[in-house]
């Protein structure tokens, strides 16, 4: 899989998602699941996205008792995403779970990220709230090293992380970027941003964009534009 564009697709329904998916008239973008979508719909509409023949990431950040993690995973191997995540401050011993759960008996699995720490957390809330007291960057190196160790394939992290992760834990360990605005973009609750064309020089894998295209009064004008700034 090489450098793409993936839509956030974070509407409340399967009609207003297949009724904004319509709108690319037979490309296929890059679609990313998460939980307001699946939790309306049911996996049901994974299915259905995956039997159109577009690349799911399923953005579900598991975070729980290994154990639960694990089965959970089992579960989501079924749906035969192209990428499922979990928060890396599960520990390592769930990142292990997960992976192990989401192998099926060939083998074969989804990509498996984690979130490292969110994209609308700063600096003082990760300080005042969480009581993590070291350096943003120091964290998400920490918790992309975590993810590495513990056999993952990446991370989610904000595009200005990417290029110290590929630094740290190798060129071929993905980074997946959220926190994508244009330079006269809403930031919205994300803090941690920068434009589709910064998160190409920086290295990043794929970015996730969201609002800026969904919201757009032309999306797929602004979905080009990404491409053009990230891909091409
Ligand atoms: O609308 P916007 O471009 O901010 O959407 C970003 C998407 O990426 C949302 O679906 C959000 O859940 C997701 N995300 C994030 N930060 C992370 C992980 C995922 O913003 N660290």
């Amino acid at each position: 899989m090489g450098k793409d564009v993936i839509i956030a697709c974070d509407f409340p329904n399967a009609g207003q998602t297949f009724a904004f998916l319509d709108m690319f008239a037979g490309r296929k973008p890059f679609v990313k699941i998460g939980m307001e979508l699946f939790y309306s719909e049911g996996p049901g509409i994974v299915r259905e996205i995956k039997r159109k023949g577009y690349k799911v990431f399923l953005d579900l950040k598991l975070h729980d008792i290994p154990n639960t993690v694990k089965r959970t995973m089992m579960v989501l191997s079924g749906l035969d995403v192209d990428i499922c995540n979990v928060h890396a401050s599960g520990t390592k011993r769930m990142m292990e779970a997960a992976l192990e759960g989401l192998t099926r008996p060939d083998g074969t699995r989804p990509l498996l990220i984690a979130v490292t720490q969110l994209t609308s957390t700063d600096q003082e809330s990760m300080e005042k709230e969480l009581l993590i007291k070291e350096p943003m960057d120091e964290v998400v190196m920490h918790y992309a090293m975590n993810a590495k160790e513990a056999g993952l394939d990446g991370v989610v992290c904000s595009p200005l992380e990417a290029e110290k992760v590929h630094l740290e834990c190798g060129k071929d360990f993905l980074t997946v970027t959220p926190g994508i605005r244009f330079a006269n973009g809403v930031m919205g609750d994300q803090k941690r941003v920068t434009t589709p064309a910064e998160a190409k020089r920086i290295g990043a894998d794929y970015i996730v964009v969201g609002r800026q295209i969904t919201a757009a009064a032309d999306p797929v004008a602004v979905y080009n534009r990404c491409v053009e700034e990230f891909v091409d």
